[in-house]
C-alpha cells in the first residue's frame, strides 16, 4: 500500500500545502482533471513526475464547461478509485475543491479565450466550453502556482487554448502536451467511454482507424480535401453522426489547404448514439 496523497479542499489550506511543497524550491507540476481517472490521466501524472519533484493533481468536475443539455450531473465520479490510483503514483497533493469554493456566490469574472478557442472545431458544437475551461484552468493555475502543467493531446484544441492563455496572460506556467493513450484496439481512452453500449464500443475504434488511413493518404500525396471527404463517409458508414473531420495547422488550428503549409493535425468529433467522441492525430 502506498501512502495516500494529502487531499485539500479549501483555498487557504491549499496555499499552506503548496508553500510546504515548495519549501525547498522544488519545481511543481499540475495535472488538471475531472476525475474518473484512466490510464491516459495516469500517463500525464507520470510525465509531470519526470518534469518536477512535486506533483499536484486537481480533481474538479467543472460545471461552467458543461451546457445545460450536457452530462454534468451524470459525469462519472469515482473518487475512491481515483485516490488509490494517485497514491500508487505517489502524487504529493490532490486539490479537490467543491463548486462553492471554486465559484463562490457573486462570482462574476470569466476568461474569454480567442485564437485557437474560436477555430471552428469544438467551439462550433460547444460554444460555452472553452470559456469554462479557460476560466477554471486560469483559477487552477493561480491557486496552485505550478511551474509546469500537463495536458493531453487527446483534447488537442483545449491544449492549444490553455497554452495560448498561459502565454497571453503571463501566467508563468509552462504548458506541456502529452500523447494520447489508447485502448489496444486504438480507441482513445476517455472517461466518457463507459457510456458506450457493447455494440457502440465495437464500432468506436473506427474513428482512429479511418483517421490513420486518411493521414497516410495525405502523406502519400493525395489532396487534403478528397482524403478528408472519403474519411468522413467511412465514419458515417460505421454508424457515427459526424460533427467534423478536419485537417488544420497543428499550432494555430487555422484551416490549411496543402501539406506544404504544415505541420498538420487531423481532428475529429462524432457521436455514437448519445455519446460524443473526439480524437486527433498528427498527419
Ligand atoms: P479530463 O477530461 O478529466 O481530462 C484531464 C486531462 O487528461 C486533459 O488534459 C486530457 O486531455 C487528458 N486526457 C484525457 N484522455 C486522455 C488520453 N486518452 N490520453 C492522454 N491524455 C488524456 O480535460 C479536462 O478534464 C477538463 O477540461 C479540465 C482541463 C480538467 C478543465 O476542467
Amino acid at each position: 500500500m502506498s501512502r495516500s496523497p494529502m487531499v485539500v479542499r479549501t483555498v487557504p489550506a491549499l496555499r499552506r500545502a503548496v508553500e510546504a511543497l515548495r519549501g525547498r524550491k522544488a519545481a511543481t507540476a499540475l495535472v488538471p482533471t475531472m476525475g474518473a481517472l484512466h490510464d491516459g490521466h495516469v500517463s500525464l501524472v507520470r510525465l509531470a513526475r519526470r518534469r518536477a519533484q512535486r506533483v499536484i493533481v486537481s480533481i474538479f468536475v467543472n460545471p461552467t464547461q458543461f451546457a445545460p443539455s450536457e452530462d454534468f450531473g451524470s459525469y462519472p465520479r469515482t473518487w475512491k478509485a481515483d485516490v488509490a490510483k494517485l497514491a500508487a503514483e505517489k502524487v504529493d497533493l490532490i486539490w479537490h475543491p467543491d463548486v462553492k469554493t471554486m465559484y463562490p456566490d457573486g462570482f462574476a469574472t470569466r476568461i474569454v479565450p480567442e485564437g485557437p478557442a474560436t477555430a471552428g472545431l469544438e467551439d462550433r458544437f460547444r460554444p460555452h466550453f472553452f470559456g469554462g475551461v479557460a476560466t477554471v484552468v486560469g483559477k487552477l493555475f493561480t491557486q496552485c502556482r505550478p511551474d509546469f502543467a500537463i495536458f493531453g493531446e487527446k483534447d488537442f484544441q483545449q491544449l492549444r487554448v490553455v497554452a495560448q492563455m498561459a502565454r497571453d496572460l503571463d501566467l508563468g506556467v509552462k504548458v506541456i502536451g502529452s500523447r494520447t493513450v489508447r485502448e489496444r484496439d486504438g480507441l482513445a481512452m476517455s472517461s466518457r467511454n463507459v457510456y458506450l453500449s457493447p455494440e457502440e464500443r465495437r464500432a468506436a475504434p473506427e474513428l482512429y482507424r479511418v483517421m490513420k488511413e486518411a493521414a497516410r493518404r495525405i502523406r502519400a500525396g493525395e489532396e487534403i480535401k478528397p482524403a478528408v471527404a472519403g474519411g468522413a463517409e467511412l465514419i458515417e458508414q460505421a454508424g457515427f453522426k459526424l460533427d467534423y473531420l478536419e485537417v488544420r495547422h497543428a499550432e494555430t488550428l487555422t484551416p490549411i489547404a496543402s501539406i506544404k503549409d504544415g505541420p498538420l493535425r487531423m481532428l475529429v468529433a462524432a457521436r455514437l448514439g448519445t455519446t460524443r467522441l473526439i480524437d486527433n492525430i498528427a498527419v
